[in-house]
């Protein structure tokens, strides 16, 4: 009996742990997204992500506030109109960490 429980608590620690654990894997990390786009996109969209004067458009006036992240990634591994494509320059994993990080932006 005792020995079922502690069974059953070890079986619940060990799911918590692993949730835990791959948690961030999945998703994006902020301050590592923040660094890749300072160095890769910020060029462009700006400090903010409002764009500049060169027919950049702002993140919020786009699709970024309604798509998922499924939808985003395509964009950033092909580029679009005078966006270059970041295959190959960027993991999919360093991908999802600076679209954490252009989430975070609100103009
Ligand atoms: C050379 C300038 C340039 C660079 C560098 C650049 N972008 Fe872009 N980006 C653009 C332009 C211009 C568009 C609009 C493309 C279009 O639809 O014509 C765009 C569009 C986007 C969109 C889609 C916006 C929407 O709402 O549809 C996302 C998301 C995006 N860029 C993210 C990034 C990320 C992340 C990086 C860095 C890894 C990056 N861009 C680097 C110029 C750039």
């Amino acid at each position: 009996m005792l020995k079922k429980m502690v069974n059953r608590f070890l079986k619940g620690a060990l799911l918590v742990l692993a949730i835990a654990v791959s948690a961030p894997v999945l998703a994006g990390d902020i301050f590592n997204g923040r660094t890749l786009y300072n160095d890769n996109c910020k060029g462009c969209h700006g400090v903010s992500g409002k764009g500049d004067d060169f027919g950049v458009p702002a993140f919020s006036e786009g699709s970024l506030p309604t798509a998922m992240d499924t939808d985003i990634v395509p964009i950033i591994e092909n580029g679009q109109g005078i966006m270059p494509a970041f295959m190959g320059l960027l993991t999919d994993q360093e991908i999802l960490d600076v679209i954490s990080y252009i989430r975070t932006m609100d103009e």
